[in-house]
């Protein structure tokens, strides 16, 4: 049948969508999957009413593609789609719930709450210790995520995080190195280490920077990294993610592993991470982008 990527969309991470989705159409199509793209812009709805595909691989991130909506509209009309259920999604583009859950299941992650005002920046800092991570709860590609350092500064994240997202994350910060984890079909591919003289992996060193260092192989000895590696599979499966998706996790200077977040619909440019992690692993983008499709809920 016909295959349509989802990609674009409305988020804040639109930019960032259409170029994984036209990289998952491309490969797509040399793979000689008859595939088009379908820019899912406005209500959603509509691109379900009388659709010309029959199957669809998301490429969309970010709000309303990438946090179950979509993924709700495609389960009630009948259409299998690729990645992580309504749940899932929804779960995982929540960070702040995600911590909540890796702590009912005793998986590490670094020490938090919620924030509700900026009222709150005094007695929040009375349970957390500076330096702390400020973030819009369900955003992607570390879009409105600060460190601070005071709690003027404290206030100033939360003001700016709220305008993105009422609900607001507040975390310890962890120096790093990060890493990431990619994973598919319930394996973990080779880690990768993240590398930028910004102060953390923000969007600039996403995307734009070109000083940013990725490690493959990540750096770390061969038991850390299987450990690194099941702790991603952990992170994935307690929020009940399937078939794709890519966990970051800080190491602090003690060595112990913190779970940041996990990723339902990770970027699939090809200079983003998940590819890079295939590669090393053997698997072409193309093998990658037809073993999701193929992996699609029936
Ligand atoms: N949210 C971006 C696309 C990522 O996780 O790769
Ligand atoms: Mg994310």
């Amino acid at each position: 049948g016909r295959v349509a990527v989802f990609l674009g969309g409305d988020s804040a991470e639109r930019e960032v969508s259409l170029k994984s989705g036209q990289a998952v159409l491309s490969a797509l199509v040399s793979a000689g999957v008859d595939a088009y793209a379908v820019d899912v812009r406005g209500c959603l709805l509509k691109t379900v009413e009388e659709p010309e595909f029959d199957r669809v691989f998301i490429a969309l991130h970010g709000r309303g593609g990438e946090d179950g909506t979509i993924q709700a509209i495609l389960s009630q009309a009948g259409i299998p789609f690729t990645g992580s259920d309504v749940l899932a999604s929804a779960l995982a583009m929540d960070k702040l719930r995600s911590k909540y859950v890796f702590e009912g299941c005793g998986l590490p992650t670094p020490k938090f709450r919620a924030m509700a005002s900026a009222e709150e920046a005094g007695s929040l800092l009375q349970s957390l210790s500076l330096p702390l991570s400020v973030k819009p709860s369900r955003e992607g590609s570390s879009i409105g995520i600060r460190k601070v350092n005071s709690e003027q500064e404290l206030v100033e994240a939360y003001t700016q995080a709220a305008a993105l997202d009422p609900l607001v994350l507040v975390e310890e910060w962890i120096e790093g190195p990060e890493f990431t984890v990619s994973l598919l079909q319930d394996q973990a591919l080779p880690a990768i280490g993240l590398c930028t003289d910004h102060v953390f992996y923000d969007y600039d060193a996403k995307y734009l920077a070109d000083d940013t260092r990725y490690q493959i192989p990540c750096g770390l000895d061969p038991d850390s990294e299987l450990k690194l590696q099941h702790l991603a599979l952990d992170a994935f499966r307690v929020l009940g993610c399937r078939t794709w998706g890519r966990v970051d996790i800080m190491q602090d200077r003690q060595g112990e592993f913190w779970i940041l977040e996990v990723n339902t619909v990770p970027g699939m440019t090809d200079h983003s991470l998940v590819p890079m992690s295939a590669r090393a692993a053997g698997i072409s983008f193309e093998e990658l982008v037809v073993r999701i499709l193929m992996d699609t809920l029936e």
